[in-house]
């Protein structure tokens, strides 16, 4: 009975281990409880008018935008619109306050 319990232990961990080896995102899953940094910079960008999602939880590889990664997390986009053609600092270290924009808290991570 231990001896099972023992071996299902470890392939879950190997599981995990692999997953995260092969994907270069440690903690995407659903332990994951604060988010990745994608960068420690914005990225500066235009946008044109229409719905966007911001990855919130810095495993897309589509940054600044959800690419699903988020699936199995507690994390979810963030929809936001864009009105008018704009200039925008998008935040790429998920630290900020004014989401999904850069608000210059990457400075202090
Ligand atoms: S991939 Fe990060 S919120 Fe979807």
């Amino acid at each position: 009975m231990s001896l099972k319990l023992d071996i299902v232990l470890k392939i879950d961990f190997n599981i995990q281990y692999q997953y995260q080896l092969q994907s270069n995102k440690f903690f995407t899953n659903n332990t994951m409880t604060k988010p990745l940094i994608a960068d420690t910079k914005p990225q500066l960008m235009t946008l044109k008018p229409g719905k966007y999602y911001w990855c919130s939880c810095g495993s897309s590889s589509k940054q600044p935008f959800c690419d699903g990664s988020h699936q199995g997390t507690s994390f979810t986009p963030m929809e936001f619109t864009i009105t008018e053609e704009k200039k925008v600092a998008m935040c790429l270290c998920k630290d900020t306050k004014n989401t999904p924009f850069c608000d210059g808290s990457h400075a202090s991570l």
